[in-house]
């Protein structure tokens, strides 16, 4: 696959590999994550994962400066063949161009190729954006709720809580789901029981993470609570809404 239409002119997609490649995703981690070596996947590591048959495709620009990749993992997941997502990363001043969308399409394509039907990997669920392009524009579906999954702090949000989900390759895209009648939110103390619930989230939580991690621990614990609470009481993730607040909707299990 190489330029995607709705991409940028010039923008290309492509397999990465060999020595300057892989250092190129090595940089645009540092420009998206920093540089604390704890929360970087090296190039060794890259490399090791392309012999086990990972996947890392990129989109370039004219010029061939690496934008933004995608990397991942052969999987098992149930017993089955699966692929582990486990970055994706596009450079700050290269967002909202459709990349990120446009290198997830990549590796679906390619996962096909392979004869794989679904893919899994995680993501922080206080992020408005990725919530909206993963269930949304992609059709995947959240199937746990992983509480520090890393142990603590990564990435500078909170702590390391995460979504997983599952993206069975040949679904369409999401649709949002109906809106709920009550709604979660920062200040809720009662968690309603009612068939269709929302749990609201910040519309930008790494902005508001940046600038008051105390509010940005307090929507931590409020949201986890609730997640918790609900997924262990049997609920499912039905979708996720823009607007104002954004919010997921989660059912009572049928
Ligand atoms: C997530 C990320 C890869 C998306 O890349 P991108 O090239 O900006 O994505 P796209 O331009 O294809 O956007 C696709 C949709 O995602 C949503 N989205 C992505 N980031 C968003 C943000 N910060 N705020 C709001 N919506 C966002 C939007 O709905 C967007 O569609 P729209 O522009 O039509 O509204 C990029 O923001 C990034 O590198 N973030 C930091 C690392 C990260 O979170 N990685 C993913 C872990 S799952």
């Amino acid at each position: 696959m190489g330029e995607v239409a709705g991409l940028p002119a010039g923008v290309e997609l492509r397999a990465l590999a060999g020595r300057d490649d892989l250092a190129a995703c090595l940089e645009v981690q540092q420009a998206v994550w920093g540089d604390d070596p704890r929360e970087l996947v090296p190039p060794i590591v890259l490399e090791a994962t392309l012999r086990a048959g990972g996947l890392l495709g990129g989109a370039c620009d004219a010029a061939g400066r690496l934008l933004g990749f995608v990397y991942g993992m052969p999987a098992i997941r149930e017993g089955r063949p699966a692929h582990w997502s486990h970055l994706m990363a596009v450079r700050p001043e290269a967002r909202r161009l459709g990349l990120g969308l446009a290198l997830k399409q990549w590796q679906r394509a390619h996962l096909q190729e392979q004869g794989i039907e679904r893919a899994y990997w995680s993501y922080d669920p206080l992020l408005a954006g990725n919530a909206h392009l993963n269930l949304n524009l992609l059709g995947a579906r959240v199937v746990e709720y992983v509480e520090e999954m890393y142990g603590g702090e990564v990435q500078g949000t909170a702590g390391s809580d995460r979504f997983i989900v599952e993206w069975m390759l040949a679904a369409p895209a999401g649709t949002a789901p109906p809106a709920p009648g009550e709604v979660v939110g920062l200040e809720t103390a009662a968690l309603p029981d009612v068939p269709r619930v929302g749990v609201a989230v910040p519309k930008d939580f790494s902005a508001l993470a940046g600038g008051d991690p105390v509010l940005a621990g307090r929507w931590r614990a409020a949201t986890r609570r609730a997640f918790t609470h609900y997924l262990d009481g049997g609920y499912r993730v039905a979708g996720f809404r823009r607007g104002d607040p954004p919010l997921y909707v989660l059912e009572a299990g049928v």
